[in-house]
């Protein structure tokens, strides 16, 4: 067994935006990148500060929003209009969730498609759709990634996924079956679940469920994905794959933290830099 680890794939990609943005500097363009956050989640305020961070290492531009808890939907509507209409601004992300008097489908539908570097408005999740799109979602992107770090081959391999949430589950199967899985989606209602999860060689596990993914339900060999962000009985940060019971059996597993985690935002400067490129009719490759 061996442990993929996110720590090094993710400092690999940042690496790559990195440079790339610096080519891109000789030319006069800075990528520029706008979060908002609305309220006091600390989750949250955790995840827009990693951001910041991260924008700062690759060389980007950053703005931070933060909105008071009471910001009125027509208030967050007429900056994501400003937001969309500024030339320095390549990619907009609103951080959810929001206070629950604010309408996210509205924010997210008014972002321009162009600048939606979380890939969640409905034209970009079409494009996905008919593989023809610019952006793809942060966290299945980040997981393709950790799948090629291992030199699997994904082509002909049968791959199952443990949830069919937007942002995770679904475009994830997308991504499999762009590269020639055959792919199956499980969820909480799935019957005889372990049955069909034994039968993957790649195994991605967004359920949101602790220590969910046991021995019994992997196949030997397999390459095992963790996307959960989990608290054990003890308090203590753990996915969604029981990995002490899992590590045996499989070729290839992610831990957590230290796995899908650190990629999710180098995949959004990833496509932050993709969306500076578009604006600015540089060629993107
Ligand atoms: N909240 C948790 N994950 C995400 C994400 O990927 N994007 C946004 N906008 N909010 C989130």
């Amino acid at each position: 067994m061996a442990i993929i680890n996110g720590k090094e794939v993710s400092a690999a990609v940042r690496a790559r935006v990195a440079k790339e943005t610096e080519e891109l500097k000789v030319k006069g363009i800075t990528p520029g990148l706008a979060v908002i956050i609305v309220g006091e989640d600390p989750a949250s305020q955790v995840y827009v500060r990693n951001k910041e961070r991260a924008c700062e290492e690759v060389g980007f531009f950053s703005e931070k929003y933060a909105l008071p808890e009471n910001t009125t939907q027509a208030e967050l509507n007429a900056l994501v209009d400003e937001l969309n209409n500024r030339a320095d601004i390549n990619g907009i992300l609103c951080q959810l969730p929001l206070p629950s008097h604010l309408d996210d489908k509205e924010v997210i539908n008014r972002i321009n498609p162009i600048k939606d570097v979380d890939a969640f408005h409905p034209v970009n999740v079409g494009a996905i759709m008919i593989g023809d799109y610019n952006f793809l979602p942060c966290t299945p992107a980040g997981v393709m990634e950790l799948i090629h770090s291992t030199g699997v081959e994904v082509t002909g391999k049968k791959a199952v996924v443990i949830g069919r949430s937007n942002i995770v589950g679904k475009p994830m199967a997308m991504l499999l079956l762009h590269e020639n899985a055959t792919v199956e989606i499980t969820h909480s209602k799935t019957r005889n679940l372990a049955d069909i999860t034994k039968e993957a060689d790649i195994l991605v596990a967004a359920i949101g469920r602790a220590k969910f993914v046991t021995a019994d339900m992997v196949k030997e060999g397999a390459v095992v994905i963790d996307v959960g962000m989990n608290r054990d009985e003890n308090g203590k940060l753990c996915g969604d794959v029981d990995f002490e019971e899992v590590k045996d059996k499989c070729a290839f597993i992610t831990p957590v933290p230290g796995g899908v985690g650190p990629m999710t935002i180098s995949m959004l400067m990833q496509n932050t830099l993709t969306a500076a490129k578009i604006q600015n009719n540089v060629e993107n490759n």
